[in-house]
C-alpha cells in the first residue's frame, strides 16, 4: 500500500514538472516562431510590391531557409519549415512525428478550425534521446497565391521558373486559409 502512495506521489510530481517544462519550451518556441513568421510575411509582401512576385520567389528559398538556419545555430535547435507537399524535398520534408501531426492540423482545418492558432507541443523520447517539439501551422495567404496557388492563378513567368528549378514541385494547389505546412521546432533536452 505505502509503495503504492509513493508511487503515485511520485507520478503526480513527475507529471506536475512535465508540465511546468512543457509550457516553459512552448513559449520560449513561440517567441522564436512567431517572429520568424512575421518577418517572412513582411519580406514577402515587400518583394511583391517592390519587384512583382517574380521577385519574391528568394524570400521562400532564400531567406527562410537562412534565417532557419540562423536561428537553428544560434539556439542549438532545429528549426525549419515542412509541409506534406514540398517543394523543396531536402528542406521541407517532414518526419514521422511532423507527419501526424500535420495531418491532424489538416484534419482539423477541413472541420474549420483555424490554421491561425493550431500548435503542438511534445516532449518525445527517440533512439538518440529525448527532445522538446513544437510546431505551429502555416497558413496559406493572399500573398502566396502566385506561387503556391491553383495552375491558373499562377502567373506564366513564374509557372516557367517552378517548372524548371522544381520539376517534382507538389506545393501548389492551396487556397487561402488551407493550411499550407508548418514552422517546426526540435530542441535537444
Ligand atoms: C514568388 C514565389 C513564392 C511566393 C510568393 C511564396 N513562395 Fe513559398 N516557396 C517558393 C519556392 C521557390 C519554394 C522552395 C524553396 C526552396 O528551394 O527551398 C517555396 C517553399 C515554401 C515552403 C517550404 C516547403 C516546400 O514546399 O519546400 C513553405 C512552407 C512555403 N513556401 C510557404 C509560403 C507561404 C506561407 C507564402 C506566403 C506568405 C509563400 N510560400 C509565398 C516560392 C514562393
Amino acid at each position: 500500500m505505502k509503495k503504492c502512495i509513493f508511487f503515485t506521489l511520485v507520478t503526480l510530481a513527475t507529471s506536475a514538472a512535465y508540465a511546468e517544462d512543457l509550457s516553459k519550451y512552448q513559449e520560449e518556441s513561440r517567441a522564436v516562431v512567431m517572429p520568424f513568421l512575421k518577418q517572412l510575411a513582411t519580406e514577402n509582401q515587400k518583394a511583391i510590391s517592390e519587384g512583382g512576385p517574380e521577385s519574391a520567389i528568394k524570400v521562400c528559398k532564400d531567406i527562410a531557409p537562412k534565417m532557419a538556419g540562423d536561428i537553428s545555430r544560434q539556439n542549438g535547435w532545429k528549426l525549419s519549415r515542412v509541409s506534406l507537399k514540398v517543394r523543396n524535398p531536402l528542406l521541407g520534408t517532414p518526419d514521422a512525428w511532423e507527419q501526424k501531426n500535420l495531418q491532424e492540423f489538416t484534419a482539423l482545418a477541413a472541420k474549420g478550425e483555424k490554421a491561425e492558432t493550431m500548435e503542438v507541443a511534445e516532449i518525445v523520447q527517440e533512439p538518440a534521446g529525448k527532445s522538446f517539439r513544437f510546431m505551429k501551422a502555416i497558413a496559406m495567404k493572399p500573398g502566396c497565391i502566385a506561387c503556391h496557388g491553383n495552375a491558373e492563378q499562377i502567373p506564366a513567368n513564374i509557372k516557367a521558373r517552378l517548372s524548371e528549378e522544381y520539376p517534382h514541385d507538389k506545393a501548389t494547389g492551396y487556397s487561402v486559409g488551407q493550411i499550407i505546412g508548418a514552422v517546426s521546432v526540435k530542441r535537444p533536452i
